[in-house]
């Protein structure tokens, strides 16, 4: 009899900050209301500021692009790395990415793990001209941190971070992705907790609902457009 694999969260945090960080903060209020919803869930927990995700080199993406047949040893050591950060991510129930906005975009530290996960044949397809996700299953909560105020308003060309993250989970298949927000993290210290409550409080509700459905997603953009 094999033994049933448990229901992971996997986490990963970006922020170069491991105290006072608005991001974790929130990342920790919504690891604690996924356990809540799953105790028997497991976590796998990505500090990328702890331990960095190297940069992809020359063999990576030599290996990238060599069909598995023809894959020498250094070839499959040069992508071990992101063969189990995309095992990781296709088997998780939830995947949670906190982040901070650094210079109106993401800490290069998760562009790395990026790197290491958006892999043709393994997250995302490409034939007939066409572009397919890979990663069907799970869901996404982006957990984002800005220290200025206005990304709603006047700052929104600025924001490189939310966009971004939302449009690549899209590429590689994941269209559920649910996004905590705190703003102004850098401006009075009152106004900063009172918007980090508010994402907080936010975040104890997202496993509370059923998760939306693809079908449904899918229904839902088709309206927009
Ligand atoms: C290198 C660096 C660049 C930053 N760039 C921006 C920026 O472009 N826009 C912004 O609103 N805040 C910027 N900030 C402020 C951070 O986004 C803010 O302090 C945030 O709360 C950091 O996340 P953390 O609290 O999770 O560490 C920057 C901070 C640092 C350290």
């Amino acid at each position: 009899m094999t033994a049933r694999k448990p229901i992971t969260l996997v986490r990963i945090d970006a922020s170069a900050r491991s105290e006072g960080s608005f991001s974790r903060h929130l990342a920790d209020a919504t690891e604690m209301a996924w356990q809540e919803a799953h105790p028997e869930g497991v976590v796998v927990h990505r500090d990328l500021a702890l331990e960095p995700i190297p940069h992809i080199h020359k063999l990576t993406i030599q290996g990238y692009y060599t069909p598995a047949a023809a894959m020498t040893p250094e070839l499959r050591a040069a992508t071990a790395l992101s063969d189990s950060l995309i095992a990781e991510i296709k088997g998780a129930h939830t995947i949670l990415i906190s982040s901070p906005i650094y210079n109106f975009s993401l800490p290069s530290s998760l562009k790395a793990w990026i790197d290491q996960i958006v892999r043709i044949g393994h997250t995302f397809a490409y034939e007939d001209g066409e572009f397919s996700g890979l990663v069907v299953g799970p869901r996404a909560v982006l957990a984002l941190s800005y220290g200025a105020d206005g990304y709603q308003g006047p700052l929104a060309r600025m924001d490189h971070l939310r966009p971004y993250l939302s449009a690549l989970l899209s590429f590689v298949g994941i269209v559920d992705v649910q996004v905590l927000s705190v703003e102004a993290t850098t401006g009075d210290s009152a106004t900063a907790q009172a918007a980090l409550d508010a994402a907080t409080a936010q975040a104890r509700t997202l496993f509370n609902a059923a998760p939306t459905t693809h079908a449904a997603q899918i229904r839902i953009a088709g309206e927009l457009a």
